[in-house]
Parts: structure tokens; C-alpha cells; sequence
């Protein structure tokens, strides 16, 4: 049974983190690293309370028998541990992350689950390339939005997903003042309040992000959200789930 004094304790750290503590630092991975590095320890306990729909999203992705999976700003990595038992028939799972302290945590679950074919990378998430050359799986769990080149990132998992492959994205964002039919439409309160709200941490809800998903992969599924925010009673953050597919030949014959 968790303690609450220390539930407090760590929260009270981590909302520091959140609220006070500016991220400082000359590049993106020195910014990422001073701010995770003080609240590393504590970060899967809030995370779970703040980030929603991640295992969803990762249970909703098959499992490719001897594929490869790329996790793009894993953090701890506790996407692998949503995978379960299906990790095992991976040939490979990817970790990527900038941030060092966080894939220490990531590397302390890998040891935990004696995974043996899970490797956390520090690398940039817009670059990294798997030694197979290709994957089977990319996902982004809350990443995209912390990622300045975001668009840079998507355009390098349709590189890395192998034809027939699966992106899943998990993220918050906001909706276009007027978004396409049948996609939500959030009001102005909604899209005036939660961009400044996560920028003073450097996260950055775009409501571009999703149509530039939906115009590059093939949908396989979408849901729009909101979720609870920790200390935060009255206010629910949107944020969408998307499976897509990487298209294979086949797919674009049929459809000329
Ligand atoms: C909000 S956290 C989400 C972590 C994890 N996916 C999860 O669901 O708990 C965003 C992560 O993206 C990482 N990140 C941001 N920009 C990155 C980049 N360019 N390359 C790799 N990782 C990056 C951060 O270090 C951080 O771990």
C-alpha cells in the first residue's frame, strides 16, 4: 500500500519541478535533462495520474512477431511494461530519450523485468535509426509535444516505419478554431488556457499536430479526449489517441 506522507512528499517535488523550477540549459537535451533530472525518481507515480490513455494507446498496437518497436521520447520507459507479456516476441524494443536521468529509471525497469531485448538510447527522437534499419512500430506517448521540430519527428517515423507499419500517438493538444467535420472543436477557453498553461514547462500543444498525422498515415483509429490533471479540480486537458499505418504498395494500387 503506498505511504501518503511520501505520496505528498513526491508530489509536492514534482509540482516544484512544474511550477517554480525554470528548465535551464543552452540545447534541448540540456533543457529536458535539468528538468527532469530533480524529479526523475518521482516521475511514474504523477505521470500516471496526468498522462492518460498511454496504455490504451500501446495494448491497441499488436505485437509484430520479431518486429521491432521504437519507442520515441520513452522516458522510464513504462510503455514496454504496458506491452506485457507480448514483449518477449520482439526482436527488438527501443527506448529513446535526451533525457539521461529518466532512461536511468528506464534502464532500472529493464534490469527489474529481465528484458533482455529492450535497450534504452540516448538520442535524439528526430534522428535515431535503429541498427535493422527499420521498424515495425513507432509510438510517441506525450513526445511530440516536447519536441520543437515535431514535424521533423513525424517525418522521420514514416522514414523509419517499414511499409504496412503502425504509428501510435498519444498526446495533449487543442483543436483548430474550425477543424474538419466530425473532429472535436474546442472552445476559446479551452484553446486560450491549457498552450501557456504547459509552455512554462516546454511542452507545446499544437493544433497541427493531429492533421499533419492524419494527412501522412492512414487512419486506423482516432478518439479525442480529456483527462484529469493533478491538483487542477475543475479543468479537464484534451488530449487525442491515433493509431495509423504506413501505407504498404498494395494499399496505394488498390486505391488508384
Ligand atoms: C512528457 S515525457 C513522456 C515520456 C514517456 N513517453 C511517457 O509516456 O511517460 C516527454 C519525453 O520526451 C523526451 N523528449 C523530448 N524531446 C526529445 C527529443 N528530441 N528526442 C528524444 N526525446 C525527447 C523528454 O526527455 C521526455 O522524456
Amino acid at each position: 500500500m503506498s505511504n501518503p506522507l511520501k505520496t505528498v512528499a513526491s508530489d509536492a517535488k514534482t509540482l516544484w519541478h512544474l511550477a517554480v523550477r525554470r528548465a535551464k540549459g543552452k540545447t534541448h537535451a540540456e533543457r529536458l535533462e535539468n528538468f527532469y533530472s530533480g524529479q526523475a525518481g518521482d516521475y511514474d507515480d504523477f505521470r500516471r495520474r496526468m498522462l492518460h490513455s498511454r496504455q490504451e494507446m500501446i495494448q491497441s498496437i499488436p505485437v509484430p512477431e520479431g518486429g521491432v518497436w521504437v519507442d520515441l521520447g520513452a522516458g522510464t520507459g513504462e510503455n514496454a511494461e504496458h506491452i506485457g507479456e507480448p514483449i518477449s516476441q520482439l526482436s527488438k524494443m527501443y527506448l529513446i530519450d535526451l533525457s539521461e536521468s529518466l532512461l536511468e529509471q528506464a534502464q532500472r525497469r529493464v534490469d527489474a523485468n529481465g528484458w533482455t531485448n529492450v535497450t534504452p538510447v540516448c538520442y535524439d527522437a528526430t534522428q535515431f535509426v535503429p541498427e535493422e534499419g527499420a521498424a515495425d512500430v513507432v509510438t510517441f506517448s506525450y513526445s511530440l509535444t516536447m519536441i520543437p521540430d515535431w514535424f521533423r519527428a513525424i517525418d522521420h517515423a514514416w522514414n523509419l516505419l517499414r511499409p504496412g507499419g503502425v504509428i501510435g500517438v498519444v498526446d495533449f493538444y487543442v483543436s483548430r478554431k474550425h477543424p474538419e467535420e466530425n473532429f472535436s472543436k474546442h472552445g476559446w477557453g479551452t484553446r486560450t488556457f491549457w498552450q501557456p498553461w504547459f509552455a512554462s514547462d516546454n511542452v507545446f500543444l499544437s493544433p497541427d499536430h493531429l492533421p499533419y498525422l492524419k494527412n501522412k498515415f492512414e487512419t486506423v483509429s482516432l478518439s479525442e479526449r480529456r483527462g484529469k490533471i493533478p491538483y487542477l479540480p475543475f479543468v479537464r486537458a484534451p488530449h487525442y489517441l491515433f493509431i495509423g499505418k504506413k501505407p504498404t504498395s498494395s494499399d496505394t494500387t488498390d486505391e488508384a
